[in-house]
């Protein structure tokens, strides 16, 4: 199949490549030549034309809760450990019901693929079996990704607690259950004052016994950091990560928006992840992340939605929530450039690509994952750059821009269906 319109993609950090009326081959789920002329091999293959449409790279959420949809945009009264008990343990809580969840997380999934998201890593609850519905249903959407059954044995109250042991062996069993198609289980300790140190012990182990990444959350709010140095007498967050062994290049932390210069350093050297979450922190009061700062000391950064401390699914208007946080930073006080359209793009899709075994951008063998968009009906389209109409979808687009699409080579939405 060949594919042509005008193409964009991030290469590079900063950087998109645009191809004017390109093609693009895809041969079994993967792209299998990109140029502006189709070459002579492919000439008799089917293409599909989307004439003056843009062709984006499609989004990598790497940081939601699935079983927070149902409370999404509501709640911002309260910082987070407060909004935890408060809101969150209870909605999570009701995913007890495998019913309630199969309802929510097939809308979910619906809604994440006509956004145009793709690839997730994802926070289910503690419910091993409405984990495992939640992996089928993203799996049948045809989204790829990692999705964790939340490990939680303190401080959840009544409703959201398990028992150590149990929560040791549902792990394993779920593990051994989550045979999809492309959808992957991953170590989810919620994060350190969930989980006692026996649980993280059990999780670092499991991790590192059957070769799983790990998610978390860290260093997003001042209170909570004091409640993770008092619970495990550490004198940094990420120390309590580390002695369990949950704190290596597979992992993905969400937040790092209070992170000291010796937990930047760690980061670094150990290749974990940082999770940035702009609607969120600005949601919850938590702060705006350094992310310029964590870039120029060489962490690795990837883009997360964190529905539904974040209000946003779609990850266009995460872009712009990122741009608009590292504008705060620039307003109060940072010394540093703020982060462009082009930047904040590669962060929601090329920089999540190593966590896929893949190369940034469109490159050839990678997985073909696009969105089709229209932008015909906004003002002077014709009379724009394809730079121009690239930083204005992320304002302006309209409500159903999203046309097709693809994931893994395949159509997964079509706005005319
Ligand atoms: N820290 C622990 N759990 C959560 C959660 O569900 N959302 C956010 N934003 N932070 C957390
Ligand atoms: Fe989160």
């Amino acid at each position: 199949m060949v594919i042509k319109g005008n193409i964009i993609s991030a290469d590079r950090f900063g950087e998109i490549r645009i191809i004017k009326n390109g093609y693009i081959v895809i041969k079994d789920e993967k792209i299998a030549n990109l140029s502006d002329i189709l070459p002579f091999e492919y000439k008799d293959d089917e293409l599909i034309d989307y004439g003056n449409k843009l062709i984006f790279q499609a989004f990598s959420d790497m940081h939601l809760h699935a079983p927070q949809f149902p409370m999404l945009g509501m709640g911002y009264d309260l910082e987070l450990l407060d909004w935890l008990n408060t809101y969150t343990f209870p909605t999570e809580a009701k995913f007890s019901n495998v019913e309630y969840a199969k309802k929510t997380y097939k809308v979910l999934a619906k809604e994440l693929i006509k956004n145009g998201t793709t690839r997730v890593a994802m926070f289910s609850s503690l419910h091993k079996d409405s984990t495992l519905i939640l992996m089928d249903e993203l799996d049948k959407a045809g989204i790829s990704g990692y999705v964790g059954k939340v490990n939680m044995d303190r401080n959840g109250g009544v409703d959201l607690e398990e028992d150590t042991d149990d929560s040791i062996n549902d792990t394993i069993d779920w593990i051994k259950k989550s045979n999809f198609k492309n959808i992957r289980p991953i170590i989810t300790p919620r994060f350190i004052p969930s989980c006692t140190p026996k649980l993280l012990k059990a999780l670092g182990e499991i991790a590192e016994k059957y070769d799983l990444k790990i998610q978390s959350h860290l260093s997003e709010n001042i209170s909570e950091i004091n409640l993770v140095k008092s619970l495990e007498n550490v004198t940094e967050y990420y120390k309590a990560y580390e002695k369990y062994g949950l704190w290596n290049n597979k992992t993905l932390m969400a937040h790092c928006v209070h992170s000291s210069e010796e937990e930047i350093k760690s980061l670094r050297d150990n290749g974990v992840y940082v999770v940035h979450c702009a609607s969120s922190n600005n949601n919850l009061t938590s702060g705006y992340a350094r992310i310029r700062y964590l870039l120029n000391n060489g962490v690795k950064v990837v883009l997360g939605s964190d529905i539904a401390a974040g209000d946003k699914l779609s990850m266009f208007d995460n872009v712009v929530e990122t741009i608009k946080a590292s504008k705060a930073r620039v307003i109060i006080g940072d010394n540093l450039a703020f982060l462009t359209p082009e930047e904040a793009f590669y962060l929601a899709t090329s920089a999540a690509n190593e966590f896929f075994g893949e190369k940034p951008g469109f490159a050839v063998g990678n997985k073909f994952n696009a969105i089709v968009l229209d932008d015909s009906d906004l003002l002077n389209t014709e009379k724009l750059s394809i730079k121009e109409r690239f930083e204005r979808m992320f304002y302006l687009r309209e409500e159903d821009a999203i046309k097709v699409v693809y994931s893994n080579g395949k159509a997964v939405y079509n706005s005319k269906n």
